[in-house]
């Protein structure tokens, strides 16, 4: 039986959830049997191999949705290797990016227990209409003063995801064989 792949990720307005399907629709793609969940729908699992968690950063944060999911299936994902994504900048400026790494690794770091394969920063949306109370309240601005940025490079996305199929499908070949 081929070994399972965990995708789970957190989000607020969306496009982490788009970004996340997105990777498990390029790993099932390379022969990767991908199961897609929202952090804080998660109940008890286990059977996974591996585990791709995906977060966007709000404020110099992970969301909440992700620290808690962390710590309550720590004892699992312990025994997983895990890749995470994180995306954050809404221009596709280096110093944004650079900016977001080191808040996703500040992060990252209050769970010293785990140790990702990889972290990848991923640009985000920047989309005033999906957003929640108060910043949708700046929807009634002017078009002009509120454009929709959307920074998802969804070729390097994709690229990203097979590099990690390429790995997850050479282990489980290691394993059978
Ligand atoms: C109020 C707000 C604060 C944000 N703060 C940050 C930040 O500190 N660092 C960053 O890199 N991106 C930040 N972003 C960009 C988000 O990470 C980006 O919009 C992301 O795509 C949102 O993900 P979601 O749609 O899954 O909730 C912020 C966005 C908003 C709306």
């Amino acid at each position: 039986m081929p070994a399972r792949t965990l995708m789970a990720y957190a989000t607020r307005n969306g496009s982490t959830q788009e970004v996340a399907a997105w990777i498990a629709g390029v790993m099932r793609e390379a022969g990767v049997t991908v199961e897609l969940m929202r952090m804080k729908e998660a109940t008890e699992f286990g059977g996974y191999s591996t585990a791709i968690l995906g977060a966007p950063l709000y404020l110099g944060r992970m969301l909440k949705e992700f620290h808690e999911f962390v710590e309550l299936h720590r004892e699992p994902l312990s025994r997983m290797k895990v890749w995470c994504f994180v995306l954050g900048p809404v221009e596709n400026k280096p110093e944004q990016f650079a900016e977001a790494e080191r808040q996703a690794r500040e992060q990252l770091a209050h769970h010293e227990w785990l140790v990702p394969e990889d972290v990848r920063i991923f640009g985000g949306l920047w989309d005033v209409k999906r957003m929640e109370f108060p910043f949708k309240l700046m929807r009634w601005l002017p078009a002009s003063k509120v454009p929709a940025m959307d920074a998802r490079d969804w070729e390097a996305i994709g690229q990203w995801a097979e590099e990690i199929a390429v790995q997850i499908v050479a282990q489980n070949q290691h394993v059978v064989t």
